[in-house]
């Protein structure tokens, strides 16, 4: 079982069901693009825990980052991501992971 904690929910990931995926259906918000890890806009500050790659990405990834389109949790990992709501409660003072890079 995947755990993912975020900003303010935690969610367990479905089976066959990338990071991105389970972000997506517990309503948070995540750029993306390719969603196939070569474009690099759905990049997001991993805050503990480790991801596996279903395939080498070939964006670049930091230390303390991930691809989630293309990941899978091993085990617990707690992410800075958040719903819509986190971000307007922050009254603009959240930046989106685009404005981080
Ligand atoms: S959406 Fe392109 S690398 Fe994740």
């Amino acid at each position: 079982m995947s755990l993912v904690i975020t900003r303010s929910r935690s969610l367990v990931l479905h089976a066959g069901e990338t990071l991105l995926e389970g972000l997506e259906r517990t309503g948070h918000v995540v750029e993306y693009q390719c969603r196939s890890g070569y474009c690099g806009s759905c990049r997001t500050r991993m805050l503990s825990g480790e991801v596996e790659y279903l395939s080498e990405p070939l964006a670049y990834v930091a230390n303390g980052e991930v691809l989630p389109c293309c990941c899978v949790p091993v085990g617990t990992v707690s992410l800075d991501v958040g719903t819509e709501r986190d971000y307007e409660s922050d009254g603009g003072a959240y930046r989106t992971q685009s404005e981080l890079i």
